[in-house]
């Protein structure tokens, strides 16, 4: 974990003054993937693997940011707000200040240092921990908490929809605002109602397997998977009227109206709603600490998001076919938007190592590139550090 003593120090040599510390948590997803934008549930945990913010209040409207991890500072003036979608890191930053400023925060200026040990571009929503580490900060500097946390979450959705252009579901956020150290949260996509759910064995981890795909496909894939989704709540709604969204629709409904979905469509729906059902199993096999159970939900998962959401790639599918191998392993799957990035694995402690072992192993030899693994155990949300 980023050692906090060096980043206070840097702070200091840089603007000059004293920063009070925030951060947030990267995330992974245990189960429940493309479900978040279509009003369903989800069960991730934050992770040990932090974004933080160094802040300092400043006299003016400007916000002026540096990063030990990226080479180009940032400046912006709350009162100008600057073009959007620029392609950057700051676009982040500026969209999550605006958003806070439309939800009628009046915010002071700021310097910021930014430091994480989330891994970019891997899937483990570094952009989500950058966003509620930033807002945290910039209302904690502005002294207004009125805020919900569930309200900071959707301010970072916003910031994500308007200033970066990623048409994102409302997981990442929620989950980096509201994480519990040794707790799954179960979350109503809907309602944004999160229920802690105790992972309570401390023989087993979560390993995450980093395939270091980039996800190229991801963005515009993801928006096609959004319509798809979108297409199918049109038709259906058509012959059933309560249907705002496809956690509405039972699977006999959608099996009984098939004829009125494209077969991809159908293919599209059929995944969506049978996640929502495998994330409540999912849930509760959890808090029964039942790991057997929970295992064979996240394969299933897995099946369904390779085959019939179609998200799916060669090395994450390799890596779910190798950790299933393994002894000590209860379960693996791709997690997050997909094309690349990670898979999450829940494994007895004392089988990472094996584990590890045969991921880089099998990975190395098929595709000539190693991951990066990493044991975590579920961490808390964002938080100052006091
Ligand atoms: C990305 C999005 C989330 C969610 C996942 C898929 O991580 O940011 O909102 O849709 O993909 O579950």
């Amino acid at each position: 974990m980023t050692n906090l003593v060096p980043l206070r120090h840097r702070f200091r040599s840089i603007y000059g003054a004293e920063p009070r510390l925030f951060s947030a948590p990267g995330r992974v997803n245990l189960v429940g993937d493309h479900t978040d934008y279509n009003d369903g549930f989800v069960l991730p945990i934050a992770i040990e693997r932090r974004t933080f913010v160094a802040a300092a209040p400043r006299a003016d409207r400007n916000v002026r940011v540096q990063s030990i991890q990226f080479p180009k500072a940032g400046q912006f003036d709350l009162d100008r707000p600057g073009p959007k979608r620029q392609n950057g890191w700051l676009d982040y930053i500026e969209g999550m200040a605006q958003a806070l400023e439309a939800r009628g925060i009046k915010l002071i200026g700021a310097d910021l240092l930014v430091d994480s040990d989330v891994p970019a571009g891997a899937g483990l929503s570094s952009s989500a921990a950058l966003e509620m580490a930033v807002g945290l900060a910039l209302c904690s500097l502005a002294g207004d908490d009125k805020l919900t946390r569930a309200e900071l979450a959707v301010a970072g959705q916003t910031a994500e929809h308007e200033y970066v252009g990623t048409m994102c579901g409302i997981m990442d956020q929620l989950i980096a605002a509201l994480g519990q150290p040794d707790h799954a949260l179960f979350i109503d996509c809907r309602t944004l109602e999160a229920k802690p759910v105790p992972f309570a064995r401390p023989d087993a981890v979560v390993l995450i397997c980093d395939t270091k795909v980039t996800r190229e496909l991801a963005s515009s894939e993801y928006n096609r998977r959004r319509a798809q989704c979108q297409e199918g709540v049109s038709a259906l709604k058509s012959v059933l009227p309560h249907v705002r969204a496809l956690r509405d629709v039972s699977l006999a409904d959608l099996e009984a109206n098939a004829s009125l979905l494209t077969e991809t469509v159908f293919n599209r729906c059929r995944h969506v709603v049978t996640e929502n059902a495998r994330t409540l199993d999912a849930a509760r096999a959890l808090s029964e600490s039942n790991l057997v159970e929970l295992g064979r939900i996240m394969v299933e998962s897995h099946r369904s998001l390779q085959i019939e959401y179609e998200v799916s790639c060669p090395e994450l599918d390799l890596c779910v076919a190798t950790a299933t191998a393994q002894p000590g392993v209860y379960g693996a799957r791709m997690t997050g938007g997909g094309f690349g990035g990670c898979t999450v694995n829940v494994v007895a402690e004392d089988a990472v190592a094996s584990v590890s072992q045969a991921l880089s192993g099998a990975l190395e030899r098929t595709f000539g590139k190693a991951p990066a693994i990493f044991a975590t155990r579920a961490s808390t949300g964002a938080k100052e550090h006091v």
